[in-house]
């Protein structure tokens, strides 16, 4: 095996996009190149679905394209980050192998004419993607323009779960692991309920549709077995290329808007954390969206550099309504990765296709050509990307880390939850927002996390805890640490079990209360909280909370919860050794949510920076400055205290600078080690 580098052997801070020349004779190759080094691109992704036309039969390779096509790009400056292509195999694959195709849940054989319709536990596929990795490797791994390896294109979509004979027999082999014995699985699904106690191996199967709601640990341990298989696929062509080359392995994730994957376990395998992220144009602040996929990316590579691997110039073409972006809005979206951790940032894709499912998705290279605005926009971000180049390598600090846990999202979002209002999602944006809006940066961590670096750690929604976890967050608090706990919490164990003790019993110790029962709300049902001198509104959610130590901070004033023998309380805080636990056991919005978070944050010693709406500031701090990133979201200008050089105008920064209305600015400063 070859040792890996950290990172791809480029200057600077790399700048490019998916690069799908196939589709194009060769003068437009030669105009693409010109065209590139016009706009400062200096890294290309190629070859992501380029399967049929490199692997033309079973083991017959035809590289004369791919070939010219490095040669040429290396020619002119351009890196290459390399693909494989086994997100799309070729026709061919399905009429030799047509068990290969993916079933879905609801017994539907997946066709040809799309991507992504492999069944990642047949035998036939595993083949097919180790040959082709690994001749793909022989070849090019010592070509000069190749610095990175990207592995297949956003693992989990189209297709993750998959009911295929072979996908149902990989299962029973991943259950037998995990349990050891029948009575080990009929333990941990429950199957003495509803008459399911399994006799022999052979009737255990995947969680097809059923007549009514399939046995929830059955369902989560199939999104963990499809996580599993997904990623073993990743691992056999990464360790096929590994045998050839040196270069980096990275495969392109997709942070917060798909949760097919549990990216803290894909963190681990990857030499390089990669994320596609896209804008929800129905999202008014899907900045915010941005950030918390950003902050995502780098928390799951443990704070390292990543790599923006796709995003797009102006609009998409897969959601309901595709806005297209505004003048600067492509740049603060790039800048805004930037800020959050972000080396390289890439686009899909270079030039517009003309023909297929994607020509109204937009590109670097918009179907207006070089007269468009988008093109403009694409050069004057090239040449802004070129002055940041001191910024590489340099990190993002955070004092506060939010909880987001994969598996804890897929058990919350079964069938049969106690109210359809319930959502993990949107208890993480809520808080994420709040902690947003107030200027704090956050990392993203899990439950079981050394968490004793964080002033604050916010529980939004960790539905699922086990046992290990919750100890971990009670020392956390017990160390010093404030833990801020969103309501249904802790609820089940890692078999989708009720904790013992009840509702949040493993937490009880750290925030002094459990819960004796849920109260959920009526659709469109509030119930006012009188939290200090001030009356705050709840909706949703309410709860039977029993004191065992803490104070009562907020109250119910009406509600189901206002008529049980009780205090009525919705929101306690405890202290616990050193540190302190709140709990809301209600849903309070972004501006409901800003008195607690301000007593929350004064237990936790944090003074946030500030609140100048729509004015995002984020710092990365190198070995020889600190580089402060101001991204102003607002029509008007805004002004940020800060002492330093501004790297995109040259302008001096002394106290008071104004960041005009749309703009970015990043401010040399110098060091803060503190
Ligand atoms: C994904 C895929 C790309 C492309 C874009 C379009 O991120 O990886 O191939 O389809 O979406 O937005």
């Amino acid at each position: 095996m070859t040792e890996q580098s950290p990172w791809p052997d480029l200057e600077g801070i790399a700048y490019g996009g998916d690069y799908n020349p196939e589709q194009w004779p060769r003068e437009v190759w030669r105009e693409d190149v010109a065209l590139m080094r016009e706009s400062g691109v200096n890294l290309v992704s190629v070859g992501i679905f380029s399967w049929a036309l490199v692997e033309t039969a079973e083991g017959v390779f035809d590289w004369s394209w791919l070939d010219e096509l490095l040669d040429l790009l290396h020619a002119n400056g351009v890196a290459v980050d390399l693909g494989t292509p086994t997100a799309s195999p070729p026709a061919w694959f399905f009429a030799t192998y047509p068990e290969a195709r993916v079933i879905s849940r609801d017994g539907t054989v997946m066709g040809f004419g799309a991507r992504g319709m492999a069944s990642h536990s047949s035998p036939a596929y595993r083949a097919a993607i180790v040959r082709y990795a690994d001749a793909l490797a022989a070849r090019y791994a010592e070509h000069p323009a190749v610095v990175l390896w990207h592995v297949h294109n956003e693992y989990g979509v189209p297709v993750g779960e998959d009911y295929s004979p072979q996908s149902v027999a990989a299962f029973r082999e991943w259950l037998a692991d995990r349990y050891g014995d029948l009575d080990g699985l009929n333990r941990a699904w429950g199957t003495a309920f509803w008459g399911q106690h399994y006799t022999d191996w052979s009737h255990v199967g995947a969680p097809a549709a059923a007549p009514s709601t399939v046995n929830p640990a059955q369902r989560l341990d199939f999104q963990r077995f499809t996580d599993h298989q997904l990623r073993a696929c990743f691992i056999l062509e990464r360790d096929a290329i590994r045998a050839h080359a040196s270069q980096p392995v990275t495969t392109n994730f997709m942070a917060n808007q798909s949760l097919t994957t549990d990216l803290w376990a894909w963190g681990r395998e990857v030499d390089i954390v990669s994320d596609d992220h896209y804008l929800w144009a129905a999202d008014e602040q899907a900045e915010i969206g941005l950030a918390i996929a950003a902050d995502l990316s780098r928390s799951v590579g443990g704070g390292k550099p990543w790599i923006l691997m796709e995003h797009s110039t102006s609009a998409v073409n897969w959601q309901p309504r595709n806005t297209a972006k505004r003048p600067g809005e492509m740049a603060r979206n790039s800048l805004a990765h930037l800020a959050r951790g972000a080396d390289a940032i890439l686009f899909f894709q270079w030039r517009a296709s003309r023909s297929g499912a994607e020509k109204f998705h937009s590109a670097m290279l918009p179907h207006g050509g070089t007269s468009s605005r988008g093109w403009k926009e694409v050069v004057d971000l090239g040449a802004k990307l070129g002055r940041l180049g001191e910024l590489r390598g340099s990190r993002v600090r955070s004092e506060v880390a939010v909880l987001w846990d994969f598996e804890s999202f897929w058990a919350q979002d079964l069938e049969w939850r106690p109210s359809d209002d319930l959502s993990h999602a949107e208890r993480i944006r809520a808080y994420y927002e709040r902690l947003w809006l107030d200027g704090v940066t956050v990392d993203f961590a899990l439950p079981g996390h050394d968490l004793s670096g964080y002033k604050l750690v916010v529980a939004p929604a960790q539905y699922l805890l086990s046992a290990a976890d919750a100890e971990n967050l009670t020392r956390y608090v017990e160390g010093g640490g404030t833990l801020l706990v969103s309501y249904f919490s802790g609820v089940v164990d890692e078999t989708d079990s009720v904790h013992e003790g009840g509702y949040l019993a493993p937490l009880r110790t750290a925030l002094g209360v459990r819960v004796e029962e849920f109260l959920p709300l009526r659709e469109h049902q509030t119930g006012q909280v009188a939290f200090g001198e001030q009356r705050i509104t709840g909706d949703v959610w309410q709860e039977h909370l029993v004191l065992e130590g803490a104070e009562v901070v907020g109250r119910y004033l009406e509600g189901p919860a206002t008529d049980e023998e009780s205090d009525a309380a919705a929101i306690t805080r405890h202290r616990h050794g050193a540190g302190t636990g709140w709990y809301v056991s209600t849903r309070l919005d972004v501006a409901a949510l800003r008195p607690v978070i301000d007593a929350v944050y004064a237990d936790a010693g944090l003074a946030p920076s500030g609140r100048a709406e729509g004015l995002e500031v984020v710092t990365r701090h190198g070995a020889d400055a600190d580089y402060v990133v101001a991204i102003n979201h607002r029509d008007e200008p805004a002004a940020i205290d800060v002492t330093g050089v501004d790297l995109l105008t040259g302008a001096s920064a002394d106290g008071a600078y104004t960041v005009p209305a749309g703009a970015v600015a990043v401010l040399r400063t110098g060091t803060d080690r503190a």
